[in-house]
């Protein structure tokens, strides 16, 4: 199989989908990778150590969506590469289709097969694949939070940890997965005091056990959190439905409570944020001030770091890009459920039930007939 690695386009991306390893694993297995030129830079991977592990390096994106059966990237595609997808295609990355319903149509439109990574499930039913991403943007997100409560960023002047005699900061995070655990961890590291709100009892139990003193875990209700995010020098929105647009826990008139310069990192805002006034922004231009709070809703926090993170995410697909190309994507889905779930669109079809229920779309799953579904409440 041909397997292409175009260069990641999104603002500030510095992730690649594929380490030489990767290519050398798959070239070694008989399949033919194509990564384009400079890909690997902004990781700091040349293409010549993609060249010594056996991959063609080629000079332009088109040609990578022109050859390749099999397209691995990071980010879901952008405006300008949706003309280069290919009938048949498949294309594994992440999509967070629920965010974006240009995006959901360009691909539909595009009849490739598209394998998300955050909807993909292991045997024990977690998101391998979403899996270190989070645990980056969870720890990312209080080095961030922490820097935008400086003045000089419009914050309050905060230091998290505080100092012998001053208060250390007080700190509410929305959900306790991967993002809110891992957050959870620097921010009681740092020596603030940590709130982990979540709906999932099991969950805070299991929080309540290995979490040090200074986080206390409360059950998510209107209750909970408005006293939560009052009382919060940083907030942070680290919740997920799977598949689905993030429900807005934080309301637009719940910020006139909150302190002023006090900020809001929405790690969530890749399935369209978890607070009312959440809109996404950029490793650019990341933060913009809503009722005096600082809102922080970058949407790829980890391109950022991204050697980290390339290494992170790499350990995780390769497994799963090896499969596919050596099995073709309807073997693999049909011998595992969970890389069934990854599939998002199959030509033309959406096979994923809640992106479906989002935008009001006819269910297909993979191997039955077409469900029609609801709209949403508030959706047109
Ligand atoms: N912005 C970025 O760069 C970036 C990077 C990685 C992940 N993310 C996003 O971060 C979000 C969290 O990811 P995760 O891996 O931690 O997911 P996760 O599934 O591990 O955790 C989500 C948690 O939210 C909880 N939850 C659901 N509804 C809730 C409610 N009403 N109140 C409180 N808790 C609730 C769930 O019980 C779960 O524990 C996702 O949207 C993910 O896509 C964003």
């Amino acid at each position: 199989m041909i397997v292409g690695v175009p260069k990641e386009i999104k603002s500030d991306e510095y992730r690649v989908a594929m380490l030489p390893v990767g290519a050398e694993e798959l070239s070694q297995a008989g399949h033919s990778v194509l990564i384009e030129a400079g890909a690997g830079q902004g990781s700091g991977i040349s293409d010549a150590q993609y060249q010594t592990a056996g991959a063609t390096i080629v000079a332009e994106a088109a040609e990578i969506w022109a050859r390749a059966e099999l397209v691995v990237k990071v980010k879901e595609p952008q405006p300008a590469e949706w003309p280069l997808l290919r009938l048949e295609q498949v294309l594994f990355t992440y999509f967070h289709f629920a965010a974006d319903e240009p995006l959901n149509r360009a691909l539909i439109d595009s009849g490739i097969t598209a394998i998300a990574y955050e909807t993909l499930r292991d045997q024990r039913g977690s998101l391998p694949l979403l899996t270190p991403m989070s645990e980056v943007a969870g720890r990312m997100s209080i080095q961030e939070g922490a820097k935008y409560l400086e003045r000089p960023q419009e914050g309050r002047g905060i230091l998290l940890s505080g100092v012998p005699g001053v208060a250390p900061a007080e700190v509410a995070i929305l959900g306790g997965g991967v993002v809110g655990s891992n957050a959870a961890k620097v921010a009681a590291g740092l020596g603030a005091n940590v709130r982990i709100l979540d709906i999932n009892l099991d969950r805070l139990r299991y929080l309540d056990d290995i979490m040090p003193p200074n986080v206390t875990t409360l059950y998510s209700d209107r209750h909970t959190i408005l006293e939560s995010i009052v009382r919060a020098d940083l907030v942070i929105g680290a919740i997920l439905i799977t598949g689905a647009r993030a429900p807005r826990l934080v309301r637009r008139e719940d910020l006139a409570r909150m302190k002023n310069g006090s900020v809001i990192v929405d790690v969530a805002i890749d399935q369209g944020g978890c607070v009312a006034t959440s809109r996404p922004t950029t490793h650019r231009q990341p933060t913009y001030l809503v009722d005096g709070v600082v809102h922080y809703c970058v949407t790829n926090m980890p391109g950022a770091v991204g050697r980290t993170s390339t290494y992170a995410l790499c350990n995780v697909t390769l497994p799963y890009v090896l499969q596919l190309a050596k099995h073709g994507w309807r073997n693999v889905a049909n011998a595992d459920p969970g890389v069934a779930e990854g599939v998002n669109i199959d030509r033309g079809r959406v096979t994923n039930q809640a992106v479906a229920v989002t935008f009001g779309l006819p269910f297909h799953p993979l191997d039955g007939r077409a469900t029609a579904v609801a709209m949403p409440a508030g959706r047109a």
